[in-house]
């Protein structure tokens, strides 16, 4: 490392992952940590918030003291400490802020807070070393459907986001109601590649006002009456048809937005984020529409799609070249908003 090398150890404890990363220079990353919770909210169908808190506190020293000894560097390498400080359930955040906060000062080190959207949008700068600013983004995860114009670093601009159910809470409760059980998303895009997707029609919701919005609860119950009316009629249900189905409704309405965007706006660039972003209906379905625009579509590989820290570690140290520090009374924010301090 060059003495102009910024080194971020970077932290993220906004769900149900434990994570610390290794980040140089905003797109290198030399550790990637993720101790995952999976296995302890299965057995309750979902992330149980106070549960994860614990989980948090019992394993971020661990995986902090990994992401050093992986990337072969102490603390006293370090330049600066980011961490995800919103959104997200306020007792698994405040875990992160508090241990970063913790180091930060026993190091006499600089402090960021970071937004985990803008952590979600920043992994791309990690899989596309080239990327840079304005391009557009779509970010789909467990807690939201952004359609996003990133017009620089730390600028972003929403043109679309959901009316109430995120993309990815809607692949979790049809996942639940079909008995795939949690964490719903990889399961649905399991089970369709052995469905067909033409199967049942679930409907695309139209939402008024912006054309870029969308609405994910009307599928939901669509899905949920559709079975419902199956086991009334004593028909058996195909899980994988159902699957593929309502991923297909959901990827259909996220492409055609996107596309929407993309002819509206002439953007060249566009990019994918969070957790969904991850499905493989949803990548083939973008890669195909944007190269029949002659769009380049940016995805990130699936372990920098879902929660990870190395994302945080891009997007903190933007914001550290922006010279934002944030100082000991930082504290956990779960309903930050994009683009808000
Ligand atoms: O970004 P993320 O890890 O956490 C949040 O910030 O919410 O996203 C988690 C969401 C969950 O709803 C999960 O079911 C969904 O991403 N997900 C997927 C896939 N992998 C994760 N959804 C569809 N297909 C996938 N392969
Ligand atoms: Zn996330």
């Amino acid at each position: 490392m060059s003495r102009e090398d910024v080194t971020i150890l970077a932290i993220e404890s906004s769900c149900d992952e434990t994570a610390a990363a290794v980040v140089v220079n905003g797109r290198d990353v030399r550790s990637n940590i993720i101790s995952s919770q999976i296995a302890l909210h299965t057995l309750y169908g979902g992330v149980v918030p106070e549960l994860a808190s614990r989980k948090h506190m019992e394993k971020i020293n661990q995986v902090i003291t990994e992401a050093l000894e992986t990337a072969d560097v102490t603390l006293d390498d370090i330049d600066a400490i980011g961490v995800t400080y919103g959104p997200g359930l306020v007792g698994a955040l405040l875990v992160g802020v508090a241990e970063a906060k913790a180091i930060s000062w026993a190091k006499s080190l600089p402090l960021i807070g970071v937004h985990h959207i803008e952590g979600h949008i920043s992994a791309n700068y990690i899989a596309h070393k080239d990327l840079e600013p304005p391009f557009a983004c779509l970010v789909v995860s467990g807690g939201h459907t952004h359609l996003v114009v990133v017009k620089d670093y730390g600028s972003y601009e929403i043109i679309g986001k959901t009316r109430d159910d995120a993309a990815g809470e809607a692949f979790d409760k049809v996942a639940r109601a079909i008995g795939l059980g949690y964490p719903g998303g990889p399961k649905i895009d399991r089970a369709a590649r052995e469905g067909n997707d033409q199967a049942i029609h679930f409907p695309r919701a139209k939402v008024g006002g912006s054309v870029y919005d969308f609405s994910f609860s009307g599928l939901k119950s669509a899905v949920l009456n559709y079975l419902n009316g199956c086991r009334m009629k004593g028909e058996e249900i195909s899980v994988p048809d159902v699957a593929a189905s309502f991923q297909k409704a959901v990827v259909d309405v996220l492409t055609e937005h996107a596309m929407h965007a993309v002819d509206e706006y002439g953007f060249k660039t566009f990019a994918l984020a969070g957790g969904v972003a991850s499905n493989t209906a949803l990548r083939a379905s973008m890669e195909k529409a944007c190269a029949a625009r002659g769009v380049r579509l940016c995805c990130p590989p699936p372990v920098l799609c879902t929660d990870n820290a190395a994302m945080i570690g891009a997007a903190a140290y933007y914001d550290y070249q922006r010279g934002i520090r944030s100082d000991l009374t930082l504290n956990a924010v779960p309903g930050l908003k994009l683009g808000e301090r």
